[in-house]
């Protein structure tokens, strides 16, 4: 063996920086009563009769492997379940595949449809893996950055502005991690003309869509014409509290369910059977918790932005998902810095907005899918250590100066 493994890897493999977010929290889990606002998770146990039907899925002995899709009747309850909450048709024998999560299918997406160079759109502030999985099928990804002034979503202008004829794809994330900003429906038919103008297909992460709170959530693949070139990507871990299962799926024209379906059967052949029972029992009988959750977040989604708000820190208000994005530029500090010694100072945990993109810089992401007493006590610390930094006393001389 030659000296060093360097040259035995692959360059993509190598040129791909590790998760930001991994690294704070591999510092956070260090310490001991560190609040962690960083996780992007349910604090909700999943439904009991989820965990029941899988429970009871196992001692029936259901324990090979399914189709390669998922089970029939899975597939036919998300079929069901795509129609009656979104109003967009698909057939379950061919037009809809679980995957491991959202994550799979989006990773199955970029595969089945980039060529080296071609170059994707992705919406900033975004998640952390739609770059490097656009690197990893061989594209290359073309940031376009949103602000608060258009409440972090992206307009048709800057859509537009962004289009090489090398772009094959964008990338929709609404609700959106990690801005919790919606696209309505209007915004999205505005987008959707630039994006059928320019022959291009869209990506839409749809994971955050049981979690909108002022309107109802729509899908892109709902708009008129947008259907055929839409990959609609969505899951169990966030609406149903879902995440360790890792179950999703994907929800596209037959001919790409049919490319990312080979890739699919190469690398994973099926979902776990049990899992897939317990899904099935998801999507038939928990609206009722879904909505409880929903309702929950909701509440804990108000009483942080106003105290994020009234301590100086300004906070948009997010329509959908469970994360805030304040900025924090009245501060002074950096994005890492504030994060950091944010956590050191007060054992508070949140994410540094630039791991989300450059034009997260200047923001924090805060989660509040914790308990409502955990809220209390980390925001009480973070107003603490605003206090200390003086913007507090500031904004509110700003305020009386402004009235
Ligand atoms: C926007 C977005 N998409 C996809 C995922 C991954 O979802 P899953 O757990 O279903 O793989 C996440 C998880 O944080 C997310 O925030």
């Amino acid at each position: 063996m030659k000296h060093g493994y360097e040259h035995y890897l692959s360059q993509t493999a190598k040129e791909l920086q590790p998760s930001g977010i991994r690294k704070f929290f591999d510092l956070a889990a260090s310490m001991d009563d560190v609040i962690s606002l960083g996780v992007g998770e349910p604090d909700f146990v999943t439904p009991w009769s989820i965990r029941e039907a899988t429970i009871l899925s196992l001692e029936q002995g259901f324990t090979s492997y399914t189709a390669n899709a998922g089970l029939l009747e899975l597939r036919e309850e998300i079929t069901y379940y795509l129609k009656n909450r979104f109003g967009v048709q698909y057939n379950p024998s061919n037009q809809i595949t679980v995957t491991i999560g959202a994550s799979q299918a989006i990773d199955l997406a970029f595969r089945a449809i980039l060529n080296q160079g071609d170059e994707v759109l992705i919406v900033e502030p975004a998640f952390v893996s739609y770059a490097p999985l656009v690197a990893i099928a061989g594209g290359t990804p073309v940031a376009v950055s949103t602000s608060p002034a258009n409440g972090f979503n992206v307009t048709p202008e800057q859509i537009e502005a962004a289009i090489t004829e090398k772009t094959k794809a964008i990338l929709l994330c609404s609700p959106n991690n990690p801005t919790g900003s919606m696209l309505t429906k209007n915004e999205l038919i505005e987008i959707a003309a630039v994006i059928k103008k320019h022959d291009l297909l869209v990506v839409s992460d749809e994971i955050y869509a049981e979690l909108s709170y002022d309107e109802d959530f729509c899908s892109v693949a709902a708009i008129d014409g947008m259907y055929e070139r839409t990959i609609l990507i969505n899951g169990f871990s966030k609406g149903f509290a879902m995440t360790g299962w890792r179950l999703g799926f994907l929800a596209a024209p037959t001919e790409f369910v049919e490319v990312m379906l080979k890739i699919y059967q190469y690398t994973t052949m099926c979902a776990p059977n049990m899992l897939q029972r317990g899904a099935i029992e998801a999507l038939r009988n928990t609206y009722p918790e879904v909505e409880s959750m929903r309702n929950s977040y909701r509440r804990r989604r108000n009483y942080v932005v106003q105290t994020l708000n009234q301590m100086g820190l300004d906070c948009h208000v997010p329509g959908g998902a469970f994360y805030v994005f304040p900025s924090i530029r009245a501060t002074g500090l950096s994005s890492e810095q504030f994060a950091e010694e944010l956590l050191m100072k007060e054992k508070v945990a949140v994410v540094p907005g630039h791991v989300f993109g450059e034009s997260g810089e200047g923001y924090i992401r805060c989660s509040y899918a914790t308990s409502m007493a955990q809220l209390q006590e980390a925001l009480k610390r973070m107003q603490r250590f605003i206090e200390s930094k003086g913007v507090l006393a500031e904004h509110q001389s700003e305020k009386v100066k402004t009235h």
